[in-house]
């Protein structure tokens, strides 16, 4: 049986319809969505519709996902640059996303358990306990080891931290499909794996593919999207840069 394993499209269409496009070459018998469809890319709602038009065999919450069917909390302010611009990305999905799809996000599991041929699999946005909680391709086997609620899993698939990797864990295979629209692990291609099942034996492909970035850039752009300059850094080096937005910002306009 294989299966492919999909996360993070954050709002970016034209990294996703390339991943579709090469989701063809794979057949995949089955595919599962790990959440953060929405929010931080110009096209949240279409990303939405191709999620749902590809029938997944399961479609798990993520954080962002929760962020922007839960949020602002009532008489919250933002306090620093990064939560005004989570507030700016937030307003401009609102504007976007039609109600009965916020309230299909809203209503996502955070969490799904299946059995692949012979192989019982968890699988999470971040992990059981968290919806933000981060677990690194350099982890501790310590640190790897909080995936998983059952001792009996042999596998753990999850997103969130927009690193793709495959590691043996402590009697398990851990894998993060990395990010389809916002990889931020220095390779900018939309990135995701492909799960290959034979009863007990799991044979991971974790696949990159590339895409129009001018195209996502300039279609952020037409529709105005908020905090542009950011995403450009972010689209092109495949790196964080929320954290130093401001620095960005003039560095950019310097
Ligand atoms: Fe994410």
């Amino acid at each position: 049986m294989r299966l492919a394993v999909l996360s993070d499209t954050h709002g970016n269409a034209i990294a996703f319809e390339a991943v579709i496009q090469d989701l063809k070459s794979q057949s995949p018998d089955a595919i599962v969505f790990l959440g953060d469809i929405v929010m931080r890319g110009p096209q949240p709602s279409e990303c939405i519709h191709m999620v749902r038009s590809l029938e997944p065999l399961a479609v798990i919450r993520g954080n962002y996902d929760d962020m922007f069917t839960r949020f602002p909390a009532p008489g919250w302010v933002p306090s620093n640059d990064k939560e005004e611009l989570v507030l700016r990305a937030y307003e401009y999905d609102c504007k976007r996303i039609a109600h009965d799809d916020q309230e299909w996000l809203a209503n996502l599991p955070v969490e799904r358990a299946w059995t692949f041929e012979d192989v019982p699999t968890e699988m999470y946005h971040a992990g059981p306990d968290s919806l933000v909680n981060v677990v690194y391709p350099w982890a501790s086997l310590d640190e790897m080891d909080i995936l998983n609620r059952s001792e009996h899993t042999r596998l753990v698939l999850f997103g969130h931290v927009h690193h793709a990797y495959a590691r043996q864990g402590k009697g398990r295979l851990i894998v993060n499909c990395g990010s389809v629209g916002l990889p931020f692990d220095g390779d900018n291609r939309a990135s995701y794996a492909i799960v290959d099942f034979n009863k007990r034996d799991i044979a991971v492909q974790l696949r990159r593919v590339a895409y129009d970035i001018e195209k996502a850039l300039a279609t952020a752009k037409a529709l105005k999207m908020p905090d542009v300059e950011a995403y450009e850094y972010a689209l092109r080096l495949a790196r964080y840069p929320y954290n130093d937005y401001k620095k960005l910002i003039q560095t950019a306009s310097s």
